[in-house]
Order: structure tokens, then sequence, then C-alpha cells
């Protein structure tokens, strides 16, 4: 017998989304754009998205790809140490947050920063403060990739005491000492992916080499996820859901040099309401996770949306076009049965 049981989801955000460009973006962005309201998009394109022509026009190719699907892409500029105040205030519309990747440390991360130095970040951080602009972080130095995370740390202890009114965010936190810098500092905030609450590096590379799971920041050890599981399962007041979905195709992902990226957009809701279940966490929880604690960290109000989750088995599908999602070819234990607007 089916089961009836159902969970009722509202406003679902997704506060870290990669959608690329071109056939990519119209496989992907339509399956975001169908159960959330709204997603914030990186700017890791190639070139990234620096300029005001960038962004309008990225936020175009993103409507037109997601037709009619109620959907707020909430768009994000890549961090330049150049950026002025006069540039930041003409585009303070346009843009949800602004994104810092330390310069190579993942893909399409060339042109980012390289050196903390906060007197040359000065300028540009302080206008994003007065403009309250989030910024969001790549958290990661270029050590020894299990220490990168814990490593950045200081960077971020600097830049949140420097900088104590800009909203900064640890972006897909992985690691027990980034949920320990939540409580520390008043302005830091953080996203945990979907993917950094199921694995740990065993699933990636203990047994046979799993590609689809592999990722920047790569999954840490099994202390790491119990302290994020901790925090996204009482939905902290200062973690959201935010995927860090990154589809790259088939043949990019399984080859030597496999690109870096796990692709959870159209899993996502389905697989968090196993999680919480599996962990008896109240979907209040669950609500403010994936919707309401985001709302309130960036004063925003998405597209009303409800999405009605059924717990009846739902077969991943092993591919999205030539992109292949996390959990393909299993059977997880939630589908998602409607997606009413409003
Ligand atoms: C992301 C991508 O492919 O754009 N990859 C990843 O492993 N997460 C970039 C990023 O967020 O690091
Ligand atoms: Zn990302």
């Amino acid at each position: 017998m089916p089961s009836t049981e159902t969970i009722t989801l509202h406003n679902p955000l997704d506060m870290h989304l990669h959608l690329r460009d071109g056939d990519m973006l119209r496989t992907v962005a339509p399956l975001s754009a169908h159960s959330f309201s709204g997603a914030v998009i990186m700017p890791n394109l190639v070139p990234p998205v620096t300029t005001a022509d960038d962004v309008k026009s990225y936020k175009e190719r993103i409507l037109s790809a997601i037709g009619k699907e109620r959907f707020a892409p909430y768009m994000t500029l890549f961090f330049k140490p150049d950026y002025d105040s006069a540039f930041l205030e003409s585009l303070r519309d346009d843009i949800t947050a602004i994104k810092l990747y330390p310069a190579g440390i993942t893909t399409n991360s060339e042109g980012g920063v390289s050196g903390f130095d906060v007197e040359t970040l000065r300028p540009a951080l302080e206008a994003m403060s007065a403009l309250d602009i989030p910024l969001c972080i790549h958290g990661e130095t270029n050590g020894f990739v299990m220490d990168r995370e814990a490593e950045f740390i200081p960077v971020y202890e600097k830049l949140a005491t420097a900088f104590p009114n800009l909203k900064i965010i640890m972006e897909h936190i992985t690691t027990k000492e980034s949920v320990a810098a939540l409580d520390r500092f008043e302005n830091l905030y953080a996203t945990i992916t979907l993917h950094h609450l199921f694995i740990t590096l065993d699933d990636v590379a203990g047994g046979m080499l799993r590609p689809h799971l592999f990722c920047k920041p790569i999954a840490k050890r099994p202390e790491d996820r119990e302290a994020l599981l901790k925090v996204a399962l009482e939905a902290h007041p200062k973690v959201m859901f935010g995927s860090d979905s990154a589809p790259h195709p088939q043949h990019a992902k399984e080859s030597c040099g496999c690109a870096a990226g796990v692709f959870t957009a159209p899993i996502a809701l389905q697989a968090l309401a196993q999680l919480f279940e599996t962990h008896q966490a109240p979907v209040e929880k669950l609500q403010a996770f994936i919707s309401d604690n985001a709302q309130r960290i960036y004063g925003i109000t998405p597209p009303k949306k409800s999405v009605i989750l059924q717990k009846q088995p739902f077969a991943v599908p092993a591919a999205y076009n030539d992109v292949v999602p996390m959990f393909a070819g299993e059977t997880i234990d939630y589908r998602i049965k409607e997606v009413i607007d409003g």
C-alpha cells in the first residue's frame, strides 16, 4: 500500500546554486525552478559574471530557460577587489550577494582573490557593508586538501572582525571547525549542502572511486558530518540550505581529471525530507533550514510556492540529459507529489 503521508514545504530556497549557461542551463534551470521558489545563482561562468551587463543578461537567459515556472534567480557578482561603491550602488537592486573565490581553488575560479590583505579589500568590503550586500565566500586555502577549510577559519575571523557590519556567508561548510566559528562571530552565517549531510570521504574514495560524489570542498570525516547534521537538523538560526548543485557533463565527471561538483538540484527536497525523517527532526526545522532562515538572513521574500512531498519510493533517474545526479539509479523514500503556486 503506498503511503499517503505527506510533508508540505513552503517557498523552498537554494542559497547556493550553479546553473551554468547554454545547453546545460536549459537542462538544469527548469529542474530547480520546478521545486524551488528561488536560488542564489553562482557567478563562476567562463568568463565570470563581473559587470552590470553580465548580471542582467545572465538573469535574462535564466528566466528564458525556466519558462513559466515561478522562480526568483537571486543574482551574484564574482568578487573583484576593485569594485567601488558607485559601481555597487548602481547594481544594488540587481544583485543579492557577491561571491568571493580564492584564486584557482575550484571550478572556474582563476580570476579570484589571491591573498586576504584587509587593507586591499577594505574599499570594496566597506562599500558592500554600507549597501548591506552579503559576501559569500568559498573558504579554502591551497593547503592539504583535507585541511583547507579549517585553515581558512583565521581569514573568516579576520574579515568578520574588520567588517563587523558585513554579512559573511561561509559557503558549503564541511567541518566541525566551521560550525564552531558560527557561534563566535555575530556576522558569520553558513550554507550547508545536501551531499555533505549524507557523505564522508569514505563514500567518495573509501572503496571504488565515485566521481559523481567528488566536489570542492571535499567531503570530510564522520565527526564533521555529525557537526553539520546537528546544526542542520536543529535549523540553527545562522545556517541555510545551499545545495551547491554543480552539474558537469557525464564525460567530464567520468574521466581522468574528474571535474568537481555534485548534481543534486532535482533530488534535494526529496532527500532532505528523508534525512529529516530518519533523524526524527520535526518538519518545522526542515522548513526553517530550507527557507525561513534564509529569508531572515538575506531579507528576501521569495515567490510563494508549496511543495508537497509524499512518502513513496522515488527511483532517481540515471541521468538528466547528460548530467548524472546524486543517488542516480537508487530509490529514495520521498517523491514530489505536487507543486502549487501560492
Ligand atoms: C563548483 C562548480 O563546479 O562550479 N564545484 C564544486 O565542487 N562545488 C564550484 C564550487 O562551488 O566550488
Ligand atoms: Zn558552488
